[in-house]
């Protein structure tokens, strides 16, 4: 296998692992927030999640340039617009609007999983290919 396969596999392994991790922590968020649990955990998660998805988007980014991606501008509007509702949630949380965080966590765990199945499928089939 030529080592620019090698790159691509491991780039698009190494996503779909990312990916799961950020699937993880929003549906712990989700259930946490509707569970009542104590606000300290929601937003212990909530801050993991901010983070980690920060550096995951980054590091998507980075790849979509180095692949010269054409859908790279539409893409990264996603991220902004995901990194923008998580802060909207930190706010929210932070002021104890638990019952509007809630809905909006749901809905966004709908946007991410529709995002990772259309605009980050497209990007892996465009790596997987060499492209
Ligand atoms: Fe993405």
């Amino acid at each position: 296998m030529t080592a620019i396969k090698t790159f691509n596999q491991s780039a698009n392994a190494d996503t779909d692992r990312e990916h799961q991790v950020q699937l993880d922590l929003l549906e712990k968020l989700c259930v946490a927030l509707e569970s009542g649990t104590d606000a300290s955990q929601s937003t212990a998660l909530l801050t993991e999640l901010i983070d980690y998805s920060e550096a995951h988007f980054m590091s998507e980014e980075l790849l979509m340039r180095m692949k010269s991606y054409d859908d790279y501008e539409d893409h990264q509007d996603d991220h902004v617009q995901m990194l923008e509702v998580l802060r909207g949630l930190a706010t929210q949380l932070n002021s104890g609007q638990t019952a509007q965080a809630t809905g909006k966590a749901r809905d966004m765990l709908g946007f991410i999983s529709q995002h990772i199945a259309t605009r980050d499928k497209r990007l892996a089939d465009h790596v997987r290919l060499g492209l």
